[in-house]
């Protein structure tokens, strides 16, 4: 079964830290194994990921995930059955934002934190819009 999590997590990692790049790159090479796909965000020391993939795999990396010690205080925001992916053919995205960073973007579509759909669906279009 296709499933999907939407997780966010605090770190200490920058945008410029090779960390970084060691990170998508061990993700895309381990998600291409496992076919599961997704995108990865940094902002302000927060990490989002949005992953998806086949149930049992999905969980064994997502057990990898929480027990990283590059983040914390992983808290995920949305998880359950998916119909489609929503990052086919990308093993781990990383959005090309420009200028908009994810709290622009919200605060553009007047979209607060405390409107849980609607900032859920905000963190996932900002995703695919940046991709
Ligand atoms: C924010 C974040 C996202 C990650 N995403 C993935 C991922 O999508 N797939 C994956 O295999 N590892 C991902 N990792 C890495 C795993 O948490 C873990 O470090 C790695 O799988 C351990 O691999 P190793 O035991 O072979 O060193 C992520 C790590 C962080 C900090």
């Amino acid at each position: 079964m296709l499933c999907r999590y939407l997780y966010r997590s605090i770190t200490l990692i920058k945008p410029n830290d090779p960390e970084l790049t060691n990170i998508y790159a061990l993700a895309r090479s381990r998600n291409a194994d496992f076919n599961i796909t997704g995108c990865l965000h940094l902002e302000d020391g927060v990490f989002y990921q949005w992953i998806e993939g086949p149930s049992q795999d999905l969980d064994m990396i997502m057990n990898l995930i929480l027990a990283d010690k590059k983040h914390s205080n992983l808290e995920i925001l949305s998880s359950g059955p998916s119909l489609n992916r929503r990052f086919g053919g990308w093993s781990m995205a990383a959005p090309v934002s420009g200028k908009e960073a994810l709290f622009e973007f919200l605060a553009t579509n007047r979209i607060s934190k405390y409107q849980r759909k609607l900032f859920l669906d905000g963190i996932l279009t900002y995703m695919v819009k940046y991709t």
